[in-house]
């Protein structure tokens, strides 16, 4: 069986990881888990980029060699992981030797081939961005965009890779393969900047001007270029692994869709001759408070502290939920706060007390079978039906954000028909009807409420995980058995209480109170 895999971009160590870094690897977890969940055999891979200019000049900065600066900060990213709960079967750095050993071995394969060629270059060269800029990309007053940072002209001999004579062969295929990057409108600006004439890629640079790379194996006075380098990692991982290349997923942001992604990765593949990936996935930016995220300014959520403080589901949820993939969002910690209170406190949280207290007080703890079906239990089972359909198709078409809305328009529908079944009115009365009628109302929170945690798994699976224990369920069917309202939770015993979600104050009442 070919694997299911997926990657997540390899994040620079020239700085700690952000809220951006973290969001990443949660959107391409939830993928991940889902994709295991309906039983998908998946590989996902992360890691880090610890090659180029950017780390060799940090380290400079701080007065330590690059290998030291990047042990340290690639130590920082790996230790998000688990932080976030992030379920990746590989974690990836470029100065691995498995890495190495690849990126070498494709390079002499382009040159054995013809594909990479030697030539004098002159041109103006961001060292920010790492690549030499075009007159085109001035401003209109001929300077040069902030986001070059120092730009200097400079002559140098270089190794060039033949981008150019795959363009047209690259434009066919993103023509035939229309849904290639998702959203859509990302495909479209891919074929946009298609439409002016490719240079061929500079994917060397000389060693004088920037040690901290992998020599060219026909060239030991240069190292690669490092997003020849990096972008090699989606393979250099699973070369050794039969049955997983291609990937189905590349997840990756805006930024470095065009050119990197879309345009060296598939051509560099495609000079090789591998397959190419099925897909890549281009989320939007987050900003804080309205502000870009940026390291200088420390504008930035930082990921494990706010875990230490909130807990590591709060934030998947609340990205996952706040973000349409593809678009951008902001963080603020206002909605943060307010999506906590309302949708996991007031209505996940307090389904799960309800549910919990009511079976200890109105049935030993136990959870009783359920009577036949009235009209409220029918209506709500007929919703969960709906959106037991509808998010796996959500699901699909990377619409996260809205299945968690529709996931928790279901809790909140069996919040009401708590309300109106009233089970603390029904406990006091002994008419056998009533007593029916209570067994019903406890049998049918309890299993809306595992069905619902299931379809929160993949966002918040150690809640999802603990609602089950709760429920003294522990699954086991295929997803589709267990997604089937059943009376599969009869006789257990549910615990005596669990709070997920205390609920939140916001700061400034804290102070007043
Ligand atoms: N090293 C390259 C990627 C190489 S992939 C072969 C790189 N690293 S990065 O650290 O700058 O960015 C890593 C990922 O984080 C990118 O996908 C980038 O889009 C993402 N993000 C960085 N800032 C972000 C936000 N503010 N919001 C969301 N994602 C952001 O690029």
């Amino acid at each position: 069986m070919k694997s299911f895999y997926i990657t997540t971009a390899i994040d620079y160590v020239n700085g700690s990881p952000h809220l951006g870094h973290a969001y990443e690897k949660v959107l391409t977890d939830v993928i991940a888990r889902i994709r295991r969940m309906m039983g998908d055999r998946v590989h996902f891979l992360t890691g880090v980029d610890e090659h180029g200019q950017k780390v060799q000049q940090s380290a400079r900065q701080r007065g330590v060699s690059p290998q030291q600066f990047s042990d340290e900060i690639s130590a920082e990213f790996r230790a998000l992981l688990p932080k976030l709960n992030i379920s990746n079967d590989d974690f990836i750095r470029t100065t691995d030797e498995r890495h190495k050993r690849v990126v070498r071995g494709l390079l002499q394969q382009l040159h054995d081939k013809g594909e990479i060629y030697k030539a004098e270059y002159q041109g103006f060269y961001s060292t920010r961005q790492e690549q030499f800029l075009q007159d085109k990309d001035r401003n209109p007053d001929g300077t040069w965009p902030e986001i070059y940072g120092e730009v200097t002209e400079i002559t140098e001999s270089n190794y060039f890779f033949k981008l150019k004579n795959y363009q047209d062969w690259l434009v066919r295929f993103l023509t035939e393969n229309e849904n290639f990057v998702f959203p859509k409108f990302r495909q479209k600006q891919v074929l946009e900047f298609l439409k002016e004439p490719l240079n061929d890629l500079c994917i060397s640079r000389p060693k004088e001007r920037l040690e901290w790379g992998i020599p060219l194996p026909f060239d030991e006075d240069f190292v690669t270029y490092v997003w020849f380098d990096a972008l090699t990692n989606y393979y250099s991982a699973v070369v050794d692994r039969p049955g997983v290349w291609p990937a189905d997923y590349h997840v990756i942001g805006k930024d470095i869709l065009v050119p990197p992604h879309a345009v060296y990765w598939m051509i560099m593949l495609q000079a090789c001759g591998l397959p190419l990936p099925k897909g890549i996935i281009a989320h939007g930016w987050w900003s804080i408070n309205g502000a870009k995220m940026s390291k200088s300014t420390g504008n930035f959520v930082e990921p494990v502290g706010f875990v230490d403080q909130y807990g590591v589901d709060p934030l998947r949820y609340f990205v996952m939920r706040e973000m349409s993939v593809g678009q951008d969002s902001d963080f603020s910690f206002s909605q943060f706060l307010a999506r906590y209170n309302a949708e996991l406190a007031n209505n996940l949280g307090n389904l799960v007390n309800r549910t919990l207290n009511m079976t200890n007080r109105f049935a030993g703890g136990l959870i009783p079978a359920a009577d036949e079906a009235g009209v409220p239990e029918k209506e709500l089972q007929d919703l969960w039906k709906q959106v037991q359909a509808e998010v796996p198709q959500l699901w699909d078409g990377f619409q996260f954000n809205v299945a968690l809305e529709r996931t928790m328009a279901f809790v909140t529908a069996t919040n009401a028909y708590i309300e109106k079944l009233a089970p603390w009115k029904l406990g006091k009365s002994a008419e056998p009807a009533d007593q029916a009628r209570l067994r019903t109302a406890l049998a049918t929170m309890a299993e809306a409420l595992r069905l619902a945690a299931h379809l929160l798994e993949p966002v918040i699976p150690a809640s999802a995980t603990r609602i089950h224990a709760v429920l003294g369920y522990q699954p086991t069917d295929n997803w589709a058995d267990k997604t089937q309202w059943s009376g599969r939770l009869q006789g257990n015993r549910v615990a005596e209480s669990l709070v997920l979600f205390p609920r939140l104050q916001p700061p400034d009442s804290a102070a007043k109170s």
